[in-house]
């Protein structure tokens, strides 16, 4: 399926051309999309930490994050915002959040870089519905135009550079309609819990899991996450490269990509937002045009 042919390693961080058999993956999704996304895969693709290890066992060690009590209420607040317009899930994944949103009648599609995610995807009920382009959020276009885009669980800091992360605020607003929305659910950085001259904080432990963040560049922003998983009899572990961000930080790459911060909430239940908060979902509208620009000037110009 996925024929993997990494070229072109570019400067610190290793990037690749990947090459994907598209009429393999259109099976199980809407075809068309993913006909015209043939013509948007150009250029590198940064490296993908969800290859077929991580995507088998995706939605059992996530387990926790697809609890009802956990997606109801996202999806409730992203029916919402889409209203009766379209949505467009940036690194859609397994279909954790889309399958159900979708299943509430608002069309989606998806971005989403790892075949290996999507081909657990594409084989769960209610798959057909989504029209998925296979690419990298900051620079893959999708047709259509949405009243929401969005990316929930701390998937922003996938994007392990500033410009990345940069480029993904533009890509999302370069996709939303006048008045549209893009939302962002991710942590708040938790460096207050690092004493000075440490580097590494376990933010998890119990039987069977030890997850850990390791600070790797307090400058850059990059740490990696370390979760370890063990059955009893033996241990795996998945490591995944991260740059932290501030919610100032975010508001920042949203006014370069002329958004709004409309809300921000501590959580999908809308609690508010205060110093306390260990997480936040952010909500910035793209301002519709004053009536008055149409005709292409201010007036009297
Ligand atoms: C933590 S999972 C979240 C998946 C899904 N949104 C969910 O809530 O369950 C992160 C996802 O981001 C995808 N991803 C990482 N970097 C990406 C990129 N640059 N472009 C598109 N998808 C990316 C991964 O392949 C993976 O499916």
């Amino acid at each position: 399926m996925l024929l993997s042919d990494p070229v072109c390693p570019l400067g610190g961080s290793r990037l690749g051309h990947a090459r994907v058999d598209l009429d393999a993956l259109a099976e199980g999704f809407g075809k068309p999309l993913l006909e015209e996304a043939r013509g948007f895969m150009i250029g590198g693709v940064p490296d993908d930490h969800f290859g077929y290890e991580v995507a088998a066992v995706y939605d059992r060690s996530e387990a926790a994050m697809f609890a009802p009590e956990v997606v109801n209420p996202a999806v409730e607040v992203l029916a919402g915002l889409a209203g009766d317009g379209a949505a467009l899930e940036l690194a859609v994944g397994t279909g954790r959040v889309a399958l159900p949103l979708a299943a509430r009648g608002v069309p989606v599609s998806g971005i989403e870089l790892s075949t290996a995610m999507l081909d657990r995807l594409r084989v769960k009920p209610g798959a057909e519905r989504l029209q998925v382009a296979v690419g990298d959020m900051a620079t893959t276009r999708t047709p259509g135009r949405f009243r929401l885009v969005y990316l929930v669980f701390n998937t922003i800091g996938n994007l392990t550079t500033q410009d990345e992360q940069v480029a993904c605020f533009a890509n999302a607003a370069s996709h939303l309609d006048p008045g549209g929305v893009f939302v962002v659910e991710v942590a708040v950085p938790d460096l207050r819990r690092l004493p000075p001259g440490e580097h590494t904080r376990v933010f998890d432990h119990g039987p069977g899991h030890i997850g850990y963040d390791h600070y790797v560049d307090l400058v850059a922003q990059r740490a990696v996450s370390h979760h370890l998983h063990s059955d009893g009899t033996t241990v795996s572990e998945t490591v995944t490269p991260f740059r932290y961000v501030c919610p100032s930080d975010l508001d920042l790459m949203a006014r370069l990509a002329g958004l709004a911060l409309r809300h921000r909430w501590a959580d999908w239940h809308r609690a508010p937002f205060t110093a306390d908060a260990t997480s936040h979902v952010s909500v910035w509208e793209k301002p519709a045009p004053p009536p008055n620009t149409e005709a292409g000037g201010a007036p009297g110009c």
